[in-house]
This record gives structure tokens, C-alpha cells and sequence, in this order.
């Protein structure tokens, strides 16, 4: 039956659209190797995957010419993810974006994780899924899977936490994003990809064309935790139901813009009920054309104009990232929802699975 089922999924794997291969990334500090994976589907897009934080490495998609180019950054080889950078590509948990004071109360019991932001925590702590080695399993229609089991106390979550992420590369030019975990203590949890995009490939992305489906975003306080109030985007340079210009408002006199040092907010996705996966947003690059599309089952999207990239950080081909050079759209649960009894519940019990997906289309 076993040699039944490896013929197979061998002959799976040939008739597979997605091209799946795996190489060598090199080694962490400690000596561990870590693999990478070429994902390529029939119309020529390209993803590359390390097991090293899930990360997403590059992804080429074509341009209106049908140029292929790299619209993540990033770096070419495993040093640069190694050396300090804010979550270049990286699966993020297991509570991504933040924890205000680093503290949260589950069954009566007071958790403290670790402040890794300020007063705050942020994406998981010091050592969270994105500085993890995830064990990879290539499937046999191509996509990859990685899973992580995250221990009992980790980074002070409770509970021994089992993340499955799938990513797929779909022949419609979409990066699938498939997450679920399960634990055997209730947790929280909260989990997204942090890639950043520039559809240019290069500059800043100020002049690229956002709309987000939302009405509504959760304003912050100084330490850019939500205050618990949705507030309507109506009349605010949190408007985006009609797509803008990422720079048209972004310096203008407003109190939430200066205190994200431009976007860096969580908008809150109008799902339409019945459907499972909701268009939250989606990007045009007038230049080259090219447009994204970000689709989810989550209750939430971060939009981040990588203000906080200052030019220090070198990535791909030596190219240098400055402040606004990318832009991320995090899907996910409302930052601090632990602390905020009337956001979308996160906690997870033993039994239960928690499950979410995310897709970026690239639309040419
Ligand atoms: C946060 C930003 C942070 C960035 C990188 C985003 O998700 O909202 O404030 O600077 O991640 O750490």
C-alpha cells in the first residue's frame, strides 16, 4: 500500500502545475542547515522559501511588458536574515503586531512576554516564529509546507502550540497562504506573513495606488497600541475605499498619521458574510503595471509604509532600503486583542483548530 501511495505521489508531483525544488541556504550561527525552496508555476511567477522564519525570500512576478521582477525585500543569503531586520518576509507569531505592556490575563492568570518594543511586545518576542527553523515538507502538488511546534512557556505563551503554514503558488499568479495551529493549553494566537512589497521594484512606494476595503481602523496611542475605538475612515487620510496615492496624505497634519510616523495602523476588513475569502486590499503600480491583490479570512489588516526603514539596511544585489521604499499588508487579528475583550476573540483551546488563509494575487 505504502510503495502504492509513493508511485503515486510521484506521479502526482510530475503532473503538478507548480514546479517545487529545494536547495541549500547555508547554515544558522548554531550550525543548523537551512533549506530553500523554489516554488514556479506554469506561467513562469516564482516564489523562493526558506524554512529559516518562513520566509519568504523573493517573488517574481511580471510586469504590463511581461518583464519578470522581484517585488519583495529581502536578502540573497542567509547572513542578512540572520543579522538584525524587521521581519523581512517572516512568518510571524505567535502573536503577531502588539502586546500592550507586555502582558495579557488568560483564565485568571497574568502572562508576561517580552518586551521587545517599548513597554510593549511585538511579534512574538525576542526569539518569535520568525528566527525559527520550521521543518519543511514539500507536497506532492507542489506547494510547501512548514510546521513549527512552538513549547509550552516559549517566549511566555502557555501552551505546547502546533503551527502548520502551506504556502501554494497557484497558475493564477497567487501566493496562498494557508496557517493553522492547535495547542493543548489555552493561548492566543495570531499569526501573519511580514513581506515587503514594492510592485516597482525599486524606490519609494508612495506613488503606488492603494484601496483597502474597510470602513473602519483601529487608532493607536503613542506606543502604537490600539485604543479600543473603531473609528470611521470617512473624511481621514485612513480613507481608502477608493484607490490613492499612498504619499497623497501621508504628511498631512493629522494626529494618527504622526504617531505611526506615517501608516502604520490596523484597518478593519469588510467581510462580506457567506464569502470565506474577503478582498481586503489591493495595490497598483502605475509604472510597471502591476497589481496585487490581497484577499483574506481575517478579521484585520496592518497597513505599514516601512517607515521605519532608515537606509541602513542593505538587501538584495546590494540594493540600499530607505524609509518607504515598501509597504506591508499584514493580515491578521487586531493588535493587543488579548487586552481588548471587544475585539475579535484570539484565544485557543486544546481541541479546537485555528485556521486562516491569505492570498496575494498578482493580477497581470
Ligand atoms: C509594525 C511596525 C513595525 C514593523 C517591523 C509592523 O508590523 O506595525 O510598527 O515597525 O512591523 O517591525
Amino acid at each position: 500500500m505504502d510503495k502504492m501511495w509513493a508511485a503515486f505521489a510521484l506521479m502526482a508531483s510530475m503532473h503538478a502545475a507548480t514546479k517545487l525544488v529545494s536547495g541549500d541556504f547555508g547554515k544558522t550561527r548554531e550550525g543548523t542547515p537551512v533549506r530553500i525552496y523554489t516554488l514556479t508555476n506554469k506561467r513562469g511567477m516564482v516564489a523562493t522559501i526558506t524554512n529559516y522564519g518562513g520566509r519568504v525570500v523573493s517573488l517574481k512576478v511580471p510586469d504590463k511588458k511581461g518583464a519578470m521582477g522581484d517585488v519583495v525585500l529581502g536578502f540573497d543569503s542567509i547572513d542578512g536574515y540572520l543579522n538584525e531586520n524587521p521581519y523581512f518576509g517572516a512568518l510571524i507569531g505567535r502573536y503577531a503586531n502588539r502586546i500592550g505592556h507586555a502582558q495579557f490575563t488568560l483564565d485568571g492568570v497574568l502572562y508576561k512576554v517580552p518586551k521587545n518594543d517599548g513597554d510593549n511586545s511585538l511579534h512574538g518576542g525576542t526569539r518569535g516564529f520568525d528566527k525559527v527553523i520550521w521543518t519543511p515538507h514539500t507536497r506532492y502538488d507542489g506547494s510547501l509546507e512548514l510546521t513549527y511546534i512552538s513549547k509550552d512557556g516559549e517566549e511566555g505563551y502557555p501552551g505546547n502550540c502546533k503551527v502548520t503554514v502551506i504556502y501554494r503558488l497557484t497558475d493564477a499568479n497567487e501566493l496562498k497562504i494557508e496557517y493553522s495551529a492547535s495547542t493543548d493549553k489555552d493561548t492566543v494566537v495570531n499569526l501573519t506573513n511580514h513581506s515587503y512589497f514594492n510592485l516597482k521594484g525599486g524606490g519609494d512606494i508612495l506613488g503606488h495606488l492603494l484601496t483597502l476595503a474597510a470602513d473602519t481602523f483601529t487608532p493607536v496611542d503613542s506606543g502604537l497600541i490600539p485604543t479600543g475605538e473603531l473609528k470611521p475612515v470617512a473624511g481621514t487620510p485612513f480613507d481608502f475605499r477608493k484607490a490613492t496615492a499612498i504619499g497623497a496624505r501621508i504628511e498631512q497634519n493629522d494626529e494618527q498619521l504622526k504617531l505611526g510616523k506615517g501608516y502604520d495602523h490596523n484597518w478593519v476588513v469588510s467581510r462580506r458574510p457567506g464569502t470565506e475569502l474577503s478582498l481586503a486590499a489591493r495595490v497598483e503600480e502605475p509604472k510597471s503595471g502591476r497589481v496585487m491583490e490581497v484577499w483574506t479570512t481575517q478579521p484585520g489588516i496592518q497597513f505599514y509604509t516601512g517607515n521605519f526603514l532608515d537606509g541602513t539596511i542593505k538587501g538584495k544585489g546590494g540594493k540600499v532600503y530607505a524609509r518607504r521604499s515598501a509597504l506591508c499588508l499584514e493580515t491578521q487579528h487586531f493588535p493587543d486583542s488579548p487586552n481588548k475583550p471587544k475585539f475579535p476573540p484570539v484565544v485557543l483551546k486544546p481541541g479546537r483548530e485555528f485556521k486562516s488563509a491569505t492570498v496575494y494575487k498578482f493580477v497581470r
